[in-house]
């Protein structure tokens, strides 16, 4: 046995590459069995190291492999990366920070919903070694009691609808009779939510049976879950006479509408007719009277004619002329033979007549007196001016 110092160095440096390699060297491990977790609930998915060294410098990656992007979970370099978390996880994983210098990195999810199922990788990396595990989760969701209600009428029957709410995985929903036989039933109608949870719901028309007892049942046979309601129907709720009864009334109510409006309609066109004809008779009425107007507007016109003042003014005016002619000629005449005595008499005689004539049909507007007035004065012949009676 060899007991020198480079025998020393070669034995230092195999226990130091054999514990290094030792330490790199471990099994990621956890259940085999599926994880059944209930919607709702805080759940551990368990994930450690054998043997139980420390993850504390280890990457620990958690990831749903039902996405294709993203990861649930990342520990590196002793921290927690929040890039490219899936956003259906964020706020609701967190790992045991405390328990990883022992190699116990499990996740805690939080809250567990209809999308967390799937399968999960556990994911651990050391500089020089990795491995990994998959633990597949099953969420499990019992929906609420299913509503029934009651569509009315329909072609073959009553129609009914039944609803259920906050399944995972997806149900299934069946109609019954009080009996147990499955009715027949329109397509399921299935929603998924942004959860993951499932409602379905389902028409169904049913016919009258011996006891009117339906029931809608939703089941989920993978997590052995059921929910069912039970309805029952009055008798008279499939009694179509009420229904015929409203019809007949109906009828008889239009009826009897459709008869008062005609008769509203025949009173409306006889007054309109009656109306019609006092407004011809007042319309003949009125141009009788129009043509009444006319023949007063043209005797009215006719006599202004006859009483026309400008007529008479020319006419005044005529006689002025002829009456001043008569004066310029009496005038020439007591010029021409003073002794004349005759002729002058004669045209004074003529002057009387005009003078008089006027006199009597026209008074004040004449204008004769005032000229022959101051002719007289002018010509000293005064006894025109006085009484005619004092002539001489
Ligand atoms: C590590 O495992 C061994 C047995 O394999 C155990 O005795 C020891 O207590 C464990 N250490 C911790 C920190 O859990
Ligand atoms: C890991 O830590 C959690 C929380 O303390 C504990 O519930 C779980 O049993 C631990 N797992 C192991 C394998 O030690």
């Amino acid at each position: 046995m060899e007991s020198g110092p480079d025998s020393l160095f070669v034995t230092l440096l195999l226990l130091l590459h054999s514990s290094h390699s030792e330490s790199e060297r471990f099994e990621v491990l956890g259940p085999t069995d599926t994880i059944l977790a209930v919607a709702g609930d805080d759940i551990i998915l368990p994930c450690y190291l054998k043997p139980n060294i420390s993850a504390e410098d280890m990457t620990v990656d958690w990831l749903n492999l039902d996405f294709k992007d993203g990861r649930v979970y990342r520990y590196q370099n002793r921290k927690i990366i929040r890039e490219d978390q899936i956003p259906s996880y964020i706020g609701r994983t967190s790992l045991f920070e405390e328990e990883l210098w022992r190699g116990n990195t499990s996740l805690k999810l939080s809250r567990v919903q209809g999308t967390d199922e799937g399968h999960y990788k556990c994911f651990i990396k050391a500089k020089s070694w990795d491995h990994d595990l998959i633990i597949q989760v099953l969420v499990k969701a019992v929906g609420s009691k299913p509503v029934v209600s009651i569509e009315g009428h329909r072609e073959g029957g009553m129609g009914l609808l039944c609803e259920s709410e906050g399944w995972h995985p997806e149900p299934e929903l069946v109609w019954l009779n009080s009996k147990g036989v499955h009715l027949f039933a329109g397509p399921p109608e299935i929603h998924r939510d942004f959860k993951g949870f499932y409602t379905v719901k389902q028409h169904v028309i049913v016919q009258e049976t011996d006891t009117n007892r339906f029931t809608c049942r939703v089941q989920q046979s993978q997590i052995n879950e059921k929910m069912e309601t039970e309805v029952h129907l009055p008798s008279e709720l499939f009694d179509t006479t009420p229904l015929r009864m409203a019809f007949i009334v109906l009828c008889c109510l239009g009826a009897i509408i459709g008869i008062g409006l005609s008769l509203a309609i025949c009173w409306i066109s006889y007054k309109k007719d009656d109306l019609t004809r006092k407004l011809d008779d007042l319309t003949r009425k009125l141009d009788e009277l129009k043509a009444e107007k006319e023949v007063l507007r043209m005797e009215n016109e006719d006599f202004k004619k006859k009483f026309n003042f400008e007529n008479l003014w020319n006419q005044n005016n005529d006689i002025t002329k002829k009456l001043e002619e008569l004066i310029r000629k009496l005038d020439d005449n007591k010029k021409g033979s003073n002794d004349n005595k005759k002729g002058s008499n004669v045209v004074e005689e003529d002057l009387i007549r005009n003078l008089e004539g006027p006199r009597e049909g026209e008074g004040g507007c004449d204008s004769r007196p005032g000229i022959l007035k101051s002719y007289l004065r002018r010509t000293g012949d005064t006894h025109f001016l006085g009484d005619k009676g004092s002539d001489g």
